[in-house]
């Protein structure tokens, strides 16, 4: 067993020896691959090693940019991190779709964020009531600290509501609070406030009156923290056009494809194996502007997915339906995210990103990723009730298997140009090289 103590105050270099020494028998190879990615900018370097603890180096992800998305009226060029290959390529395909269809319509529907105080309590239900009502000016003045300068910038405190939850676990009962976090994701200010909340519910129970002994030392503060599951944080993108329009180089009869796409859809909503690898599609576009602007994926993904099991069943998070000559595609999404605080001040090519899209507040930055997961869904679905999704994820991945075979500039052109009409497959191109190469 390779324990390792105090390994956290050991140097950048002392990490990476007791690394290379431990796992890879002393390969220096290994400590130069680590050492190739770190930039050469000491500082900026730096700000990276202080992100997160036992930094050895950095993991390149690509930044893509895909062009020509018009949302409300607007067009913007969107940043994209991701590593699998067809993403980029399909949302500024289905981009440019749109934007000759009159483009995306977004609309914020809702921007409340949810946090608890998970607490036991084994006593009267109504005092707990009382007591929680005598509360609720003591919660706002003993986080008034807290919520200054966020009362400043309009958001606060919304409720702080006392849950019964003792049906499902015994003596469980939450303080669920809802809060505007303005354009932070909010989830310190949150914390912060909750944490205070089971504070204040520490601190008084001991002089609430109607409590008898037993009330007061029952009550137990188990957790207090912000909930992921935003569904009244909420923004609906869509598009809509005649069905004739969408005829295109790929759509040669728009009555069938539009009736294919519904299908599609439909299949989705119903059937859970389907509208998981449906709504993977979606969060491929979503994620990518996720990470581009320095937002906290893992909330958004973790969100989203209770959200599309919100009514008991896990069920696709678009729609889309065909009214009389008119097809419509819409979904709302769930998203928390945070246009100032985090990573969003420090990171500089997430200040990049927030520059591309025009140092959008939290509330148009939920238009547009909500728009990029839409466009990223309509590519998929068509691809898929056309072509066949491998025809364009292969050609896209033709690159990958070049590099992986170390392929020259000029065996590159070769290849692209043999491939062009043709299918593409590992085999193949693997034939075909080692042909080149003979
Ligand atoms: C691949 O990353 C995403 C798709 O599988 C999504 C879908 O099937 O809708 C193409």
């Amino acid at each position: 067993m390779n324990i390792v103590n105090g390994f956290s105050k050991l140097t950048k270099e002392q990490k990476i020896n007791w690394l290379v020494e431990t796992y890879f028998k002393n390969d220096q190879t290994v400590v130069q691959l680590l050492k190739s990615y770190w930039n050469s900018n000491e500082e900026l370097q730096k700000l990276h090693d202080e992100f997160i603890e036992n930094t050895i180096t950095n993991f390149y992800l690509p930044m893509g940019i895909a062009p020509n998305f018009v949302i409300n009226g607007k067009t913007y060029t969107v940043p994209m991190v991701i590593e699998e290959s067809s993403v980029v390529a399909a949302a500024s395909n289905a981009s440019k779709f749109w934007s000759k269809r009159g483009g995306f319509k977004a609309t914020v529907l809702s921007t409340e964020k949810i946090g608890n105080v998970h607490f036991m309590f084994g006593g009267s239900k109504q005092n707990l009531v009382q007591f929680i009502e005598k509360l609720q000016p003591v919660f706002r003045s003993r986080t008034s600290n807290i919520t200054r300068n966020m009362e400043k910038r309009g958001g606060g405190i919304l409720s702080i509501v006392l849950k019964d939850k003792t049906a499902e676990l015994e003596n469980y009962y939450q303080l669920h609070a809802t809060f505007d976090t303005k354009d932070s994701m909010g989830a310190n200010f949150i914390n912060s406030c909750l944490e205070e909340f089971a504070n204040v519910l520490r601190e008084e129970v001991s002089n609430f009156d109607l409590f008898t002994t037993e009330e007061k030392e029952s009550l137990q503060i188990v957790m207090s923290i912000l909930s992921n599951y935003v569904p009244n944080c909420l923004v609906r993108a869509e598009v809509s056009c005649k069905i004739a329009d969408l005829k295109s180089k790929e759509i040669e009869n728009p009555q069938e494809f539009a009736e294919k796409f519904v299908q599609a859809v439909r299949i989705a909503e119903i059937e859970t194996y389907r509208a998981v690898t449906h709504n993977k599609g979606i969060m491929n576009g979503v994620d990518a502007v996720v990470l581009a602007t320095g937002n906290d994926f893992r909330a958004i993904e973790a969100g989203v997915h209770a959200f599309a099991a919100k009514d008991g069943k896990y069920t696709s998070l678009s729609h889309a339906e065909i009214v009389g000559d008119e097809f419509r595609f819409w979904m709302n999404l769930p998203l928390a995210l945070g246009t100032v605080g985090g990573l969003t001040n420090l990171h500089p090519m997430v200040k990049f990103a927030m520059k591309l899209l025009e140092k959008p507040k939290a509330d148009n930055l939920m238009k547009i990723i909500a728009v990029a997961g839409l466009a990223q869904n309509f590519a998929a679905i068509k691809s898929l009730t056309t072509t066949g999704i491998q025809k364009g994820h292969m050609k896209m991945h033709l690159m990958n298997i070049l590099n992986q075979f170390n392929a020259s500039a000029d065996e590159k052109v070769t290849v692209l140009q043999h491939f062009a009409e043709k299918t593409v497959s590992h085999s193949a191109v693997v034939d075909f090289i080692e042909g080149l190469r003979k």
